[in-house]
């Protein structure tokens, strides 16, 4: 049963302030589970979470996680101006982009941030736009099928991201003549895993990599990145992982492999979204509408640009009628929001108590690529974000957009002062 973490109570408080449609984060929840994260891996000395910034990226959100010891995953320019803002140092910003214009390189050059490279090429693109650094890591794609034990599977060979083992180890010898003292091994084979399994058989993988990369080519391998892709359970039936068991389980590669090839230093990163924030946000919307025609409607004040996931991937995300938690479940609803698009809908065919116009839904574990992913289809404006802050108060950590931000992209045109 997937509760709310706020009640009712607290927002008939809220929406006197601040009108539905809004995301809010629940700090208690983001601190807590940071605070696990790190003691899941604190037996590696170097460990670090860079949270990867496009799942949520708003300052005060990026603050907490400042204050808990992470670090921030930044793939464009605007995400790196963000954490320059917030005054990351250099060693706490990782650059994990693809299909990177010059620009960005110099900026995470500017910024000294640690360099994720995306692809071969991009060895002597960065070095003619902005120079080697020291340090520098590359992402590993070994293409084919990937899965683990218990039947998590993706396919690598059909994504665009990364190098192959050829060019890893051609890549790390170029690197290395060119001057570069320190490297990195990034990947990431499968998103939003269900499973303690998936950072230990990546580990596994990545380990034994880094022990070839470092016999072949010499490279002294500082850290590598585990980047993203710990899943939360969307779905109320789903078992969440066990950070603590997931920690174990890379401690156990990291000794069975790195230790006995003396590269027991190596620093174990990781890059995580929608672990660090998905389930400590919700959606709150009110139901402004119903239709009865061929199926039974309820429409809200939400639509698919306040939360793409449900119209782009298909994906579940659980619904709570405030107020009745505990009602039963006896009504069959798509629950949609008013795009002119047919699949803006936060849930079809959903099992739900019976909603009446005026009531608020939570849309739940939106905290990661829910607000971040938003878009302005139909002129639809992007809502407010609010913080739950960990004394009951609340704070308003972005407004919503107005028509004037809408249309601010014409102030050199005539027609704006119309607008
Ligand atoms: C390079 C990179 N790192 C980290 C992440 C975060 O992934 P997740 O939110 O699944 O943990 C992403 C997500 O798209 C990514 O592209």
């Amino acid at each position: 049963m997937k509760r709310p973490f706020v009640t009712l109570e607290q927002l008939n408080d809220i929406i006197k302030v601040y009108p539905t449609p809004f995301h809010i984060y629940d700090e208690k929840g983001i601190r807590e589970n940071a605070r696990k994260l790190k003691a899941a891996f604190a037996w590696n000395k170097g460990f670090k979470e860079y949270f990867a910034v496009k799942a949520t990226p708003n300052p005060y959100i990026l603050n907490i996680l400042k204050d808990e010891g992470c670090g921030v995953d930044c793939s464009s320019l605007t995400e790196l101006m963000l954490a320059n803002a917030l005054d990351y140092k250099g060693e706490d910003i990782m650059f994990s982009s693809n299909v990177t214009p010059a620009e960005e390189f110099v900026k995470a050059r500017e910024l000294n941030a640690v360099i994720n490279l995306d692809d071969f090429t991009h060895i002597d693109f960065l070095e003619k736009e902005a120079g080697l650094p020291k340090t520098i890591s590359c992402r590993y794609n070994p293409g084919g099928v990937f899965t683990t034990s218990n039947g998590i599977m993706d396919n690598p060979g059909d994504a665009k991201y990364g190098f192959t083992k050829e060019q890893l180890i051609e890549g790390f010898r170029i690197l290395k003549q060119k001057g570069v003292e320190n490297f990195g091994i990034h990947a990431f084979l499968a998103s939003n895993t269900i499973s303690n399994e998936y950072y230990p058989t990546l580990a596994g993988i990545l380990f034994e990599l880094a022990v070839e990369l470092h016999n072949k080519t010499g490279a002294d391998i500082k850290f590598i990145n585990l980047s993203g892709g710990i899943g939360i359970p969307y779905r109320p039936e789903e078992k969440p992982n066990d950070i603590m068991v997931i920690g174990e389980g890379v401690r156990k590669a990291f000794e069975e492999i790195l230790v006995p090839a003396g590269m027991g230093e190596v620093a174990i990163y990781t890059e995580l979204g929608r672990y660090m924030l998905g389930p400590y946000g919700h959606l709150v919307a009110r139901a402004v509408h119903e239709k009865h025609i061929y199926k039974e409607y309820i429409g809200l004040d939400a639509s698919a640009v306040n939360l793409m996931r449900p119209a782009m991937y298909g994906a579940y995300h659980h619904i709570t009628v405030m107020g009745k938690e505990d009602a039963p479940c006896n009504f069959k609803y798509d629950v949609t929001g008013a795009l002119c698009e047919n699949n803006d809908k936060f849930a079809i065919d959903r099992m739900l108590p019976k909603i009446d116009i005026g009531d608020l839904i939570i849309i739940h574990d939106t905290g990661a690529h829910g607000f971040s992913m938003g878009y302005n289809y139909n002129g639809k404006l992007r809502s407010a974000e609010l913080l739950l802050k960990e004394d009951g108060s609340v704070r308003l950590i972005r407004r919503a957009e107005t028509p004037k931000d809408y249309f601010a992209t014409f102030d050199f045109s005539d027609y704006h002062e119309k607008l």
